[in-house]
């Protein structure tokens, strides 16, 4: 055998050896920590999550909720993604306020850490108080940003294994010429014509499967934030 060929297979034998342990640690990690995470949590509290194009009214929108919840005697707290942690503040300097997009993957990697970091950190806590937690962006927003960008699915599904399901998830319709026209000067790489359509084509599929419920952002502020708590309270009183 020459030396080269041999040097190939050293080479080969290392990087299954990688990819073996990689995806091994994938396949087992996520599913044993979230079975304890499960456990610790107890269904005590309720989680929710808004979730729409760059735009939409979003943030504003959940603040309100959390605010006429409150007033109606809910212990609310209101959270986002990208996570006000390290992880979510680098997401920010590096994928959205850079100059151009990063791979899909990077993206979908980093968003999932900010997320598992958010939801232990944060959410979880949180949820064990008994509190009602309101998370302005979630894990929908990875399986349509995400996927918009041309990742499967079930990959997204698969690394956010340890993101517990919402109990109920928002989302706000507006269509992408109208949120495109409201964010001049652009903010972020994903503010553009052809990334919010595809990200909302997959908002839709959701919407259409009934994970998402959709109401119509492109009422007037009040009226969508009327919406948005009759949706809420709905869900609400029939949990309890
Ligand atoms: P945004 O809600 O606009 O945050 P802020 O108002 O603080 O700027 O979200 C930031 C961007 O991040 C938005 O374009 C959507 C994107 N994003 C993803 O692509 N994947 C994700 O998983 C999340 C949470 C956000």
């Amino acid at each position: 055998m020459s030396v080269s060929l041999v040097a190939d297979q050293n080479r080969e034998n290392v990087v299954k050896r990688v990819l073996i342990k990689f995806n091994t640690s994938i396949l087992i990690m996520p599913n044993a920590q979230s079975l304890k995470r499960w456990k610790k949590w107890g269904k005590k509290g309720i989680f929710i999550c808004v979730e729409g194009l760059d735009g939409c009214g979003k943030t504003t929108q959940t603040k309100l909720l959390v605010r006429r919840l409150r007033k109606k005697g809910y212990n609310v707290i209101g959270t986002a993604e990208p996570s006000r942690g390290e992880i979510g503040n680098f997401i920010k300097k590096y994928c959205l306020h850079g100059m151009k997009r990063v791979s899909s993957v990077v993206e979908a990697l980093l968003f999932a850490a900010d997320r598992f970091e958010h939801v232990e950190k944060e959410v979880i806590p949180a949820l064990d108080e008994g509190k009602l937690v309101i998370s302005d962006r979630y894990v929908y927003s990875s399986l349509a940003y995400q996927g918009a960008g041309g990742l499967d699915l079930k990959w997204i599904e698969r690394i956010n294994e340890h993101a517990m399901r919402p109990d109920l998830a928002i989302f706000i319709d507006v269509e992408p010429s109208i949120v495109i026209q409201r964010l001049k000067p652009r903010k972020s790489v994903m503010e553009n014509l052809e990334t919010q359509r595809k990200v909302r084509e997959v908002y839709m599929k959701f919407v259409e499967n009934g994970e998402l419920v959709k109401v119509n952002g492109n009422k007037s502020k009040g009226e969508v934030a009327d919406d948005i708590l009759r949706v809420v309270l709905r869900f609400l009183a029939k949990a309890n």
